[in-house]
């Protein structure tokens, strides 16, 4: 948790963005896995009531009453039942004073201060959670299908522009996970080997995340079949001269994530071929943080990331024709079918949950819903010092959008389907690091870098 007097600053700050009404935001309840006293674990609490309330339990929900000036956290005390099982824990009015809240009131007492015939302005986002949607049914009336549409545009577009721009104590949290992360990449590395399995190494590696207190900031990847954009690990044994592919993340104890992405062969060497291959996903990687900063829109990046991705594959025979021609036609979506990167913070993928059109995009920057390939980009908008974003350009080889492109004949003029269909066994690799936006440039984040340089990774792996 950060100091008092951050909550007590982030809520002010919400109070004159939001202007009137009142806010309510839902923390987490525990999740059911196969019966009620089985939730699953570790609890993950919502990231924004996080943001501004900052405790991590179960069963709470923030108030603020920007009208009256007045905060309260609704929340039960946990009884001697609780006790017995679980431990002690805080009351519900010290978690309030934790966090700089004067006021604390037991769950039941929401419903005197919220019903659905309440007339002032009520600002809530959108729920995710079913347990969630029903509270606000009970309190406010409205039905879950109604609940989108009806939560607040004002709350989420003052939530998306404080919590986009990291302070530096956010900045450090970042940083101690991606250490995590560091530490999660090298070991599947290590272990990365023919005939262990997919399996094992993801074990490993989500192991490595809770044994240093924190945990993954997304169910881990690791696939020697790269070309699956979120290929979970399989009992698989892994084969010598394919291509290992591990995306993973940490989530620190106060919930700020790291992600990062590595592709290295299973042997420990790279084949010719891939090497080829790796070259160019590098150059694209590494292009971007000569490109992004203050100003520039993170999908022109994208585009221009894409370009050079293009021409590098028609000097290796895949692609053809005009590169700018071959972009704007979305042919380069055959190799890349999602964009450069997100935003990253208490989320992995940073408020999704509050809609990419209100997180990545704006009135000048729109997202494009019809081209393949394009309408995955979850980043668009103009980059702010502050803003954190991942850059993780990726070549796939996806054998079905392969046969299926060939058959429709759709973009032909600029793919070389026959030289293609020799790759349809290679894979995929993608590499990802993720990127502080500084005041004129932008630097990657966390002190050590996962070996990714081809050289750097096979004298690691033979180390
Ligand atoms: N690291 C997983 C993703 O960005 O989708
Ligand atoms: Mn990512």
């Amino acid at each position: 948790m950060f100091s008092t007097q951050t909550y007590i600053n982030r809520r002010n700050e919400l109070k004159k963005l939001v202007g009137n009404g009142v806010i309510v935001l839902f923390g987490n309840n525990e999740s059911p896995c196969n019966y009620p006293s089985n939730a699953y674990y570790p609890f993950r609490q919502d990231s924004t009531f996080l943001y501004y309330f900052g405790q991590q339990r179960d069963g709470l929900v923030g108030v603020i009453d920007v009208d009256n000036d007045k905060e309260i956290l609704f929340g039960d005390d946990i009884d001697i039942d609780d006790i017995v099982w679980y431990g002690s824990v805080d009351s519900v009015a010290d978690m309030a004073s934790q966090v700089g809240v004067a006021n604390s009131l037991p769950l039941k007492e929401l419903s005197t201060l919220i019903t659905p015939d309440t007339t002032r302005k009520i600002h809530f986002l959108p729920p995710y959670r079913h347990d969630n949607m029903i509270q606000i049914m009970d309190l406010m009336g409205i039905h879950p299908s109604k609940q989108h549409e009806a939560s607040s545009i004002d709350l989420i577009h003052a939530v998306v522009k404080m919590r986009s721009t990291k302070s530096d104590e956010e900045i450090a949290e970042i940083e101690r996970a991606i250490e995590i992360g560091y530490k999660m990449h090298t070991t599947a590395m290590r272990l990365t080997r023919p005939g262990v399995t997919e399996k094992f190494v993801g074990g490993q590696v989500d192991g490595i995340a809770h044994s240093y207190g924190a945990q993954v900031s997304f169910a881990t990847i690791f696939s020697q079949h790269g070309e699956i954009m979120h290929g979970n690990p399989s009992m698989n044994v892994l084969e010598s001269g394919r291509l290992a592919l591990c995306d993973a993340g940490a989530e620190t104890i106060n919930h700020y994530c790291s992600d990062h992405t590595r592709t290295y062969p299973v042997n420990g060497k790279f084949t010719q071929r891939q090497l080829d291959i790796y070259r160019i996903v590098e150059e694209c990687h590494d292009y971007v943080l000569d490109v992004a900063k203050p100003g520039v829109k993170y999908r022109d990046v994208h585009f221009a990331v894409c370009r050079l991705m293009t021409e590098r594959l028609k000097e290796l025979g895949l692609m053809r024709g005009d590169v700018d021609e071959a972009v704007k036609a979305g042919a380069h979506a055959m190799f890349l079918p999602h964009g450069l990167g997100h935003m990253m913070g208490m989320d992995v993928h940073d408020m999704e949950g509050l809609d990419q059109i209100n997180v990545g995009f704006d009135n000048d920057t729109q997202p494009n819903r019809d081209q393949f390939g394009t309408n995955a980009l979850r980043m668009g908008r103009a980059l702010e010092p502050g803003f954190v974003v991942t850059d993780e350009p990726g070549i796939y080889f996806i054998p079905v959008l392969i046969d299926d492109w060939r058959k429709r004949g759709h973009c032909k003029e600029f793919i070389n389907f026959d030289l293609l269909e020799t790759y349809k066994d290679f894979g995929g690799i993608r590499v990802e690091d993720d990127l502080l936006i500084t005041n004129n440039g932008c630097r990657f984040l966390g002190k050590d870098r996962i070996p990714y340089h081809p050289k750097d990774i096979e004298d690691f792996m033979n180390s």
